[in-house]
């Protein structure tokens, strides 16, 4: 593709953020055409014509060549990736709940029509994850991806770790700055780690886990004592996501806060920053670091994204198609931290073993082994006690 004309869906943060970077960069080979967004009266930093709120003006304009899609309502995004793909237009997608959700099928469309959907931008912001693990850890060696892929919940425990500040003030802050979701929810609770968790997945390992079937815990009931807890422990708390290889086929995964100790190449990730630690035999642990939330970081990852359609780049999701066919399995145990209030609330974790255990009137916790399998049965129950829950060290 020598000239790239865009039709872009969104001007959010993101979207916004791609044009300040074209501006930038001045690239004569990719052009925005038409923006479509949703409230045509709001005012625009980019000239009016430019903007539009019928989809057809984009998907029906054979001079566009690349649909850009940023916006922030998954669904709708689903059904324009959808229609661009069916119609042989190649997409660029930032949309991580959409993927999440659909990337399965959107695989396979894109395999039945030749036609390419490029989403690096969709984890871990300005990080070139996908890219790496699709074209780089292409072999059998990898065991594992972990990490913060969350920028908010990650601004939010920096904030209360080293400033004290409340967990609310933090969030509004978040929010303010641009890096939160519109529904902060998908960021505290752990769905957008998760999110970017099943599309790094598929590029890790070749296997697509729907996020329904898997374990997911955030930060919101993070409290005073498990702070406490931590700073006397000399650990941080983190919101991580991993996906760890087990045996020859088999690989888990999940989204839990950590108890991370001092020796963590993710303990000095803060604020808003992700940090990406990539594990294979041979070469041992590998760490990326960077800007995963904001306008100019993940629009520098989707102009990347671009920029690779203009060489024709697409995912071959190789890994796919490899001799060795990974599943997802739950069968296996971690260390877990749990603070409870009530007895009931600790007689709902079946603990194989506890290792540590302290209890006063006012704070109780345990420290055992848990199966995860066992976890994913009662993970609605988790969410509705009074609990906080973490991976703690393995020691
Ligand atoms: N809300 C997301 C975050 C934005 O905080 O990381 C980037 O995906």
């Amino acid at each position: 593709m020598s000239k790239i004309t865009i039709g872009l869906f969104g001007f959010g943060v993101v979207g916004e953020g791609l044009c300040n970077v074209l501006a930038k960069v001045q690239m004569k080979e990719a052009v925005v055409k038409k923006i479509c967004i949703r409230d045509g009266r709001k005012p625009r930093s980019l000239p009016r014509e430019l903007f539009t709120d019928r989809p057809g003006d984009i998907l029906d304009d054979p001079s566009i060549n690349l649909v850009v899609e940023l916006i922030d309502d998954a669904e709708a995004a689903y059904h324009v990736v959808r229609r661009a793909l069916e119609n042989g237009v190649p997409v660029v997608s930032g949309n991580k709940k959409m993927l999440a959700y659909h990337l399965e099928e959107l695989i396979a469309l894109q395999e039945a029509r030749g036609v390419a959907l490029l989403y690096d931008a969709s984890a871990c912001g300005s990080i070139p994850v996908i890219r790496n693990l699709e074209e780089y850890y292409d072999n059998d060696l990898l065991i594992s991806v972990k990490g913060i892929l969350n920028g908010s919940s990650n601004f939010i425990l920096s904030k209360i770790f080293n400033e004290n500040m409340e967990y609310g003030e933090a969030l509004r802050m978040a929010q303010e700055l641009g890096f939160a979701e519109s529904d902060p929810t998908f960021d505290v609770e752990g769905y957008d780690s998760l999110f970017k968790l099943v599309i790094i997945t598929v590029h890790a390992f070749g296997t697509y886990v729907h996020p329904d079937d898997l374990l997911t815990f955030g930060i919101s009931k993070l409290g005073a004592d498990d702070i406490r807890y931590a700073r006397e422990k000399g650990v941080r708390v983190k919101l991580v996501a991993q996906v760890v290889k087990l045996g020859p086929d088999k690989f888990t995964m999940f989204v839990l806060p950590q108890l991370i100790t001092r020796d963590k190449y993710i303990y000095s990730v803060e604020d808003e920053f992700n940090g990406v630690v990539i594990k294979g035999e041979c070469y041992g642990k590998q760490f990326m670091f960077g800007k995963g939330a904001g306008g100019y970081p993940t629009g520098s990852s989707v102009l990347s994204d671009i920029t690779a359609r203009l060489h024709d780049y697409r995912y071959e999701y190789k890994k796919r198609h490899g001799a060795t066919r990974f599943s997802y399995t739950d069968d296996c145990s971690f260390r877990l931290y749990l603070r409870y209030a009530r007895e009931e609330d600790l007689a709902l974790f079946p603990f194989e073993s506890i290792t540590e255990r302290y209890w006063s009137d006012n704070y109780k916790y345990v420290i055992g082994h848990v199966r995860l399998a066992d976890l994913v049965k009662i993970k609605e129950e988790i969410a509705r006690r009074d609990v906080f829950i973490a991976a703690a060290p393995l020691n």
